[in-house]
């Protein structure tokens, strides 16, 4: 039997290749030898303003970058959180086994309590425990994700190891799989990871045309040119996305030449700009053919969060047993 394991996005509508080389490589690359089960997370993207007519629409846009990224519904399952109401009510359950000192030093949480002050919402503190009620309810041993989720990853473990010292062994330790590209930096602002909260300039989409990935590349920071000291976070960043899209060869070209001090940044951009167009390109086709077809997307989403579904209320069963919370179930099912 192949080992499962749960790995989520936000449905902040369409994804950027820190998403990808993060977190959906990853993904693609385990398939084979995993049962993977990719969660769009809406019930986490609500922690944060957004408009609820937009959405739908950005769930099925999640979607849609999943599979043309490559994601194969015949072997990997997708599903939307809310869709499964076992998330939520396995979060309460790792609610109460959570210190709240625990939470309030994650560092997403801080820096958001820092901005939002006294307004910083429940949903933002308790963010972590929801996303480990997702990891636990599959019981995933390994978890896909990029660099920036390190530290939920490690408070996941933290409360499985006081779920299972409490009420008995139950879920392996959760480990993190960070992907080829941990870490991507914004084209704009280099010193902070490519989000979409940044603005568009700063990431570049999966499903970009060709001719903005250009514009995005050839605007990207960088600096006037090697000056002998350490790299700037820009070049590295270019440096670090031609080591991801290019062949060896290139990367070592330009290495080169920047090592050389004759580097031409317009030349190295042109050239990652054209390895990222065409990297991209199967996936962008790929995207354009599936969004043709909506009703099948939201059909393998329906079909899959049934799937989901069925896992998670086993496992939820079997945690309420341990718990003494199985009151009457035989006979609410039969009543059902
Ligand atoms: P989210 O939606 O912010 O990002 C989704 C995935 O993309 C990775 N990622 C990056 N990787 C490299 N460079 C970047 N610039 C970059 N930006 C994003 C993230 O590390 C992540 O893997 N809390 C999660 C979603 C979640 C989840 C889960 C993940 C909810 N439940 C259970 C795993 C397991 C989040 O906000 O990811």
């Amino acid at each position: 039997m192949r080992q499962r394991y749960f790995s989520g996005i936000q449905p902040t509508g369409k994804l950027h290749i820190g998403n990808y080389l993060g977190a959906i490589k990853s993904w693609i690359e385990l398939q084979d030898d995993y049962e993977g089960i990719f969660g769009i997370v809406d019930y986490h993207a609500i922690t944060e303003p957004y408009s609820p007519k937009e959405m739908p629409k950005r769930i099925i846009d999640t979607a849609l970058d999943y599979l043309a990224a490559g994601l194969d519904p015949a072997k990997s399952t997708l599903m939307v959180q809310s869709l499964v109401p076992e998330h939520t009510e396995m979060a309460w359950i790792l609610n109460s086994i959570t210190p709240v000192s625990w939470v309030e030093r994650v560092p997403t949480y801080k820096e958001k309590a820092r901005k939002l002050g006294v307004s910083v919402n429940m949903g933002l503190l308790g963010y972590p425990i929801l996303m480990a009620a997702d990891i636990v309810l599959y019981k995933s041993a390994v978890v896909p994700v990029g660099e920036d989720q390190l530290p939920h990853l490690e408070l996941a473990r933290e409360i499985v190891r006081a779920f299972n010292n409490r009420y008995g062994h139950t879920f392996p330790e959760p480990q993190a799989y960070v992907g080829v590209g941990a870490r991507i930096m914004s084209l704009t602002e280099p010193t902070k990871k490519m989000s979409k909260s940044l603005g568009p300039r700063n990431y570049i989409a999966l499903s970009d045309e060709p001719a903005v990935i250009r514009d995005k590349i050839s605007k990207a920071v960088t600096d006037i040119g090697p000056g002998g000291g350490e790299m700037s976070p820009g070049t590295k960043n270019l440096f670090n996305l031609m080591s991801l899209f290019s062949t060896k060869e290139t990367y070592q070209h330009f290495m080169r030449l920047y090592n050389e001090r004759k580097i031409r940044y317009s030349d190295m951009k042109q050239k990652l700009a054209d390895d990222i167009i065409s990297a991209l390109g199967p996936i962008r086709e790929r995207r354009a053919a599936l969004s043709l077809r909506p009703e099948y997307v939201k059909a393998l989403l329906i079909e899959g969060s049934k799937d989901a579904r069925k896992i998670a209320k086993q496992t939820l069963l079997e945690v309420k047993e341990k718990m003494g919370l199985l009151y009457f179930h035989e006979q609410l099912e039969e009543a059902a």
